[in-house]
């Protein structure tokens, strides 16, 4: 049976609302009126604009790649269907890391794809191993699908681990989906996987690392034919983005670094607390957390699922229970909040670990 929903997402949009959610895994929102921007900038003709050419230099110019490898998207949702649509075809074979960011599954279910797995084991901290992946492959696989930085772990695959996977996919003939929503909050930030090689393809977005969901600013990065083929695709779907959209992504992209401000810091200071946090606890396995805004440890006390909801009964608070992510026993955190809220959070989550002793 294809996948015709996503049930993390669904959940993820209409859980309880909670005063401390460890739940999220992006950084505060920004608001754009803070910027020096006019509705005249938003340029409300009533037009719309294919493949607007502005968004699409300034993403192009952002990574260093021609306007000509770079696909428009609402948001890395939309990125990763339409990356997927293009890449595979009813019975393909696709190889998933596990555990891996759940609507990725439904997507390549959806789309008819034979799903593969290849394992990220807590035992290695989440590391994305080359030979789990040859393990794994076979002539048929058609794509190999990667998130990096790691959700929900957090973890950072480095380049010469992508080379390797990308050497293997190189050897059936398969292409790599690389989901970089996580990548800018990688300390120091890293370069994109589509300059390893032409089997690489990226999806992005202004989501996660920028605060700004809200406005499905989301890309792809592939080489020229294949992006040419996902434009084309796109005439089936949204044929154009929302004008008004494309031109506050032309915005936001003009003032990144004020959109980014002080997160990096934060989320620097919260990974500290976390893994001191870890430290002083019996209870919980987890790697130190040295990137990106989310974390996936273990709890021995079993199923998170009975942590989560003792967490938003007595504390007001709320983590991501790992059944959503294959692994009861596990539960991922957010960074994504301000330094003395996050120490707050920290606090009621050990309280009601102690509680569950
Ligand atoms: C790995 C991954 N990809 C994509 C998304 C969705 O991002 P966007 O808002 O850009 O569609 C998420 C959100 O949780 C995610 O974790």
């Amino acid at each position: 049976m294809r996948a015709m929903d996503s049930a993390y997402m669904h959940w993820a949009k209409f859980k309880q609302p909670v005063r401390f959610a460890l739940t999220m895994s992006e950084v505060p929102h920004f608001r754009m009126d803070r910027l020096p921007l006019s509705l005249a900038d938003l340029d409300m003709d009533g037009a719309s604009h294919p493949r607007y050419a502005p968004l699409r230099e300034r993403i192009a110019k952002r990574y260093g790649v021609p306007t000509e490898q770079v696909v428009a998207a609402d948001g890395t949702s939309m990125a990763n269907f339409l990356a997927m649509a293009a890449m595979i075809a009813p019975g393909d074979e696709v190889l998933i890391e596990e555990p891996t960011y759940e609507p990725l599954l439904g997507a390549a279910s959806f789309l008819g794809a034979e799903i593969m797995r290849f394992e990220r084991k807590p035992e290695d901290a989440f590391r994305l191993d080359p030979a789990a992946v040859e393990r794994m492959l076979t002539p048929k696989t058609r794509l190999i699908v990667i998130t990096n930085l790691h959700n929900p772990s957090g973890v950072l695959a480095e380049e010469a681990e992508l080379r390797q996977i990308g050497e293997l996919a190189a050897g059936v003939g398969a292409r790599v989906l690389v989901d970089e929503v996580y990548l800018d909050a990688a300390a120091p930030p890293r370069r994109s996987s589509v300059h390893l090689g032409g089997e690489f393809v990226a999806t992005n977005s202004l989501t996660k690392v920028y605060g700004l969901s809200g406005l499905r600013c989301g890309w792809i990065l592939a080489e020229p034919a294949l992006a040419e083929r996902m434009w084309r695709l796109n005439d089936l779907f949204g044929v154009n983005q929302a004008h008004s959209a494309e031109r506050l992504g032309c915005i936001a992209f003009d003032h990144l670094e004020e959109i980014t401000g002080d997160k990096p810091a934060m989320l620097e200071r919260n990974r500290n607390l976390f893994n001191a946090f870890v430290r002083g606890r019996d209870d919980i396995d987890c790697a130190p957390a040295e990137h990106g805004i989310t974390a996936f440890p273990r709890w021995r006390g079993g199923d998170t699922q009975r942590l989560d909801d003792h967490l938003r009964e007595k504390y007001d608070t709320a983590v991501v229970p790992g059944r959503w992510f294959e692994m009861p026993d596990h539960f991922r955190v957010g960074f994504g909040m301000r330094a003395n809220e996050f120490e707050e959070a920290l606090s009621r989550l050990g309280s009601a670990l102690d509680d569950l002793r």
